[in-house]
C-alpha cells in the first residue's frame, strides 16, 4: 500500500509567520513532501527569509507573477517611477545576488506524478502567471480541464478562498492563498494532497499565525523607511480590514478616471498591463484619508 501526503502552498508573499506555522502543521499531519506554487516573495518584504525556508524543504517551487516582476525589472526591461512601486524595489533591492537568480530558474508549470495520479502544477494557469482563473469562470475551466493532459489541475494566484471541483473528468483545484489570504484574520490556508492507493483526496486546511508578531517583524526591518502606504494596505489585507482595503483601491481609481476619463493605457506592457498605476499624489492623498486605520 502507497500512502504519499504533499502540502501544496501558495502565495506566501513574503510571509514567513504564516509559512512556518503552515509547516509546524503539515509536519503534525506527516507530510512527505512540498509543492509551492509561486508568489514566494512581495507584497511583506521578508522574500530572503521565505526563499531560505523553500529552498531547504523542496526542489517542486513554481514562480508566480511576484517573482516574474523582479525578474523584468532585473532585465531593465521596465521602469517603476511610481510611490506604489517601493516596497517592490525595496525587495529587488534586499533580495540576496543568489535568491534573484534563483527565483530565475523557477519554472510558471509542472508536472508530477504520484502513484499514478498525475498532476499539473500552476501559479496562475498552466501557460501563465497572470490569468486568473476564479470558481465562476466556467468558460476558463472547461478550456482548462479539456486539454488537461493530467488527472488534476492545482494553481493559486487569485487569493480566492480554497476550492475544487471536478469539470471533464478532471479536478481542479484552487489552493488558496498562505501569506495574505483576505478571508481570514491571521489565518494561513494550504492544501493536503493525500494519495492512498492511486486514489487522490484533497483536504482544506486553514492554520493561524500571529499578526502582531508579523507587525513587529516589519517595523524592525527597515521597509518602512521606504514605502508605508503600500505595507499598510497589505496589513489591512490580514488583520480585517479587507473591506477598507478595498475602498481604497476603489476610491484611487475613480479619481484616476476622473483625471484621466479612463483607468489605465490600453498599450501597457508587462507588469503594467496588470499593476495598475495611480499618479503619485492621488496615491497619497487617498492614503491620508486612511491613515487611522494604518498600522505605520
Ligand atoms: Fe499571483
Amino acid at each position: 500500500m502507497i500512502n504519499i501526503k504533499v502540502a501544496v502552498i501558495a502565495d506566501i508573499h513574503g510571509n514567513p509567520v504564516a509559512l512556518r506555522e503552515i509547516l509546524k502543521d503539515a509536519q503534525k499531519e506527516n507530510v512527505d513532501e512540498y509543492v509551492f506554487l509561486g508568489d514566494l516573495v512581495n507584497d511583506f518584504p521578508f522574500g530572503n527569509e521565505t526563499l531560505e525556508i523553500v529552498k531547504s524543504i523542496s526542489n517542486d517551487v513554481l514562480k508566480g507573477n511576484k517573482e516574474q516582476y523582479l525578474i523584468e525589472y532585473d532585465d531593465a526591461k521596465y521602469e517603476w517611477p511610481n510611490i506604489q512601486f517601493k516596497n517592490t524595489k525595496y525587495m529587488y533591492n534586499e533580495l540576496s545576488k543568489e535568491n534573484l537568480e534563483y527565483i530565475k530558474t523557477l519554472p510558471m508549470s509542472m508536472y508530477k506524478e504520484y502513484d499514478g495520479v498525475r498532476i499539473l502544477f500552476a501559479h496562475g494557469a498552466p501557460e501563465s502567471v497572470e490569468v486568473q482563473i476564479h470558481p465562476e469562470d466556467s468558460d476558463l475551466i472547461d478550456k482548462y480541464t479539456r486539454e488537461l493532459d493530467a488527472d488534476a489541475l492545482i494553481f493559486g494566484h487569485t487569493h480566492d478562498k480554497m476550492w475544487k471541483d471536478v469539470v471533464n473528468n478532471k479536478l481542479i483545484v484552487n489552493a488558496g492563498c498562505a501569506g495574505v489570504s483576505p478571508y481570514y484574520i491571521g489565518g494561513a490556508e494550504y492544501v493536503v494532497l493525500n494519495i492512498e492507493n492511486g486514489k487522490l483526496d484533497v483536504e482544506f486546511k486553514v492554520v493561524n499565525y500571529d499578526v502582531e508578531a508579523l507587525k513587529n517583524k516589519i517595523r524592525e526591518c527597515g521597509i518602512l523607511e521606504h514605502d508605508t502606504v503600500l505595507m499598510n494596505l497589505t496589513v489591512l489585507g490580514i488583520d480585517g480590514h479587507g473591506k477598507e482595503r478595498y475602498s481604497f483601491f476603489r476610491e484611487a481609481k475613480s479619481r484616476m478616471l476622473e483625471r484621466n476619463g479612463k483607468w489605465y493605457q490600453d498599450d501597457a506592457e508587462g507588469i503594467f498591463k496588470y499593476f495598475k498605476l495611480f499618479d503619485d499624489d492621488i496615491w497619497l492623498d487617498v492614503a491620508a484619508k486612511f491613515k487611522d486605520i494604518f498600522s505605520f
